[in-house]
């Protein structure tokens, strides 16, 4: 009887804890008191939205959103249709992440919105999930960075000696990327790639380079970062326009039909490929507590970054697609790997092919400095939740930064980009993306209900409709591109199964033993003032 009752209040308590609900105004107080500089305006914002926006996904993975390729078919010239279902599957969110970050600047994102409206063990989870968004795309765009910089130093081959233009292929790959270039070429990979108790052994140098300069970056604060992050937007949307104006001239009307040669199938599986592209603007909400005005400066800044990204997307898809033919014919490699940069090659016009390797380069480049920005501050957020040692929220001195956490997801990182590949990287993050834009969409229905009166500075309209338009086209999108992918949808559960364990075993006991230091802290607290009370009276 007794063991009954006490399994019974044991599964009270455990369920109570993980449902435990964070109050948005303790957070608003922490922030106040704790928090990071504010230092970011509007236009810093959008920067900062284009900046993680238009990068590998329209540089380099638009290719395989056209003509197919891995596990996927192509959309072909309803590439654009593609392009579009995608930006309204982000709008939808985009106005539910608004509405949230102009109502709890604070930083941390998806992560905090879901602390307030699901829970603690839902809000672990989201954070979890959110390192495949931030963290395996990080090291997905550092790969695109890493072959980008080869392509780009291959044009000065010429000039370098052979071991900066041709390096051995294990010095600048994944062992998944060299092993696939080594089975296409034929070559014997006991010979060409060294091995270590017969593990094949691939260092990417030039994705650890990157990876530990943006780390450097950041450590020295979010304003520099932002800085950088401007030149080089203005850098990529440059060279962006420029394809599109020479491009224009090029495009051969017969190519964009069949406009769908894979029907609805190559339509949709576009739509979640080039998904890709356009992640990015979320992160915005996960500086809140950095911005001079998040009330207003956010909603525009997240939404502005969106609209400018859909229209440059399509202008690139029409160009893209009129002047390569996407289905009926073989399709080349450089095609798959840089298309713009390729489709300006073939038709001649070498010196745009370079300006685009430079403008993509510059375009990872800014793309990995709000990635590293947003995992950094999602896990200062967890920290602060006792999910994280506190060790984690300890800022730099002099550039007032989280610089011990940026390091440590620096260091991650280049551990990331010894094992993962691009494609199956890229896949990974946008189902973890598609699940917080999900999670974010219920939990702006859930907060209305049960915080009707809290002050939203913005309002997501046509609720409840819009955020459910949200959950479909997100939930949509990636059920449908299940059923297609093999590799990524087997490890997303995986991911998944292994953040509920790790709560379990770690996140759920460690913040019951921080509630009971708690306890003890304002006891202690308390009985303090009493006695300066009454001190004070004697
Ligand atoms: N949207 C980002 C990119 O395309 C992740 O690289």
């Amino acid at each position: 009887m007794a063991k009954n009752s006490y399994r019974a209040s044991f599964s009270k308590r455990f369920i109570e804890g993980m449902l435990k609900r964070k109050d948005p105004d303790e957070m608003l107080a922490v922030a106040k008191t704790e928090g990071l500089e504010k230092t970011l305006g509007v236009m810093d914002l959008i920067i900062l939205g284009i900046g993680a926006i238009i990068g590998s996904g329209i540089f380099a993975v638009v290719g395989i959103a056209a003509a197919g390729g891995g596990e996927s078919v192509g959309a072909g010239p309803a590439l654009m249709v593609s392009m579009i279902i995608a930006a309204f599957a982000c709008v939808f969110s985009a106005l539910c992440y608004s509405e949230f970050a102009s109502m709890i600047p604070v930083a941390g994102g998806a992560y905090i919105y879901t602390f307030a409206t699901l829970g603690e063990f839902a809000a672990w989870m989201v954070g979890w999930i959110l390192m495949l968004e931030y963290a395996i795309g990080y090291i997905a765009v550092a790969c695109a960075w890493s072959n980008h910089f080869m392509q780009f130093i291959k044009g000065f081959s010429t000039y370098l000696p052979a071991w900066v233009s041709n390096p051995p292929l294990w010095l600048v790959n994944d062992s998944r990327s060299a092993m696939k270039i080594i089975e296409d070429s034929g070559l014997d990979a006991n010979v060409v790639v060294p091995h270590i108790c017969g593990m094949p052994v691939c260092i990417n140098l030039p994705a650890i380079f990157i990876v530990l300069l943006i780390t450097a970056i950041l450590v020295k604060g979010t304003k520099d970062s932002t800085k950088m992050a401007g030149v080089m937007v203005f850098v990529k949307l440059a060279v962006i326009a420029l394809f599109v104006c020479i491009g224009a001239f090029y495009i051969k009307p017969a190519n964009w039909t069949p406009f769908a040669p894979n029907g609805f199938e190559g339509v949709f599986m576009g739509a979640f490929i080039i998904f890709f592209a356009y992640i990015g603007f979320d992160a915005l909400a996960t500086t809140a507590e950095e911005c001079k005005n998040p009330q207003k400066d956010l909603p525009i800044g997240i939404i502005g970054s969106l609209i400018v990204t859909t229209i440059v997307y399509v202008l690139v898809a029409l160009v893209l697609t009129g002047i390569q033919p996407t289905s009926g014919v073989e399709i080349p490699t450089g095609f798959l790997k840089a298309p713009m940069a390729f489709v300006m090659q073939n038709v001649g016009q070498n010196w745009v092919a370079g300006l685009i390797s430079i403008g993509s380069l510059a375009g990872l480049t800014s793309v990995l400095l709000v990635l590293q920005l947003a995992a950094t501050r999602i896990l200062f957020a967890m920290s602060r939740d006792n999910f994280l040692p506190h060790k984690f929220q300890v800022l730099h001195p002099k550039y007032h930064t989280p610089a011990l956490l940026t390091w440590v997801v620096g260091l991650i990182c280049v551990v990331g980009t010894l094992c993962l590949d691009l494609n199956v990287a890229a896949e990974l993050c946008n189902f973890g993306t598609f699940t917080s834009f999900i999670i974010v969409c219920v939990a702006v229905l859930i907060l209305r209900k049960v915080d009707p009166d809290r002050p939203r500075p913005f309002k997501v309209p046509f609720s409840p409709y819009f955020p459910l338009m949200g959950i479909i086209c997100c939930g949509g999108l990636m059920i449908y591109s299940m059923q297609s992918l093999t590799t990524s949808a087997l490890l997303f559960p995986a991911w998944i199964g292994l953040g509920a364990l790790i709560y379990l075993h770690y996140g759920y006991k460690k913040n019951r033993v921080e509630e009971v230091f708690d306890k003890r802290r304002k006891i202690v607290e308390s009985r303090e003032n009493n006695s300066e009370g009454e001190s004070v009276e004697s």
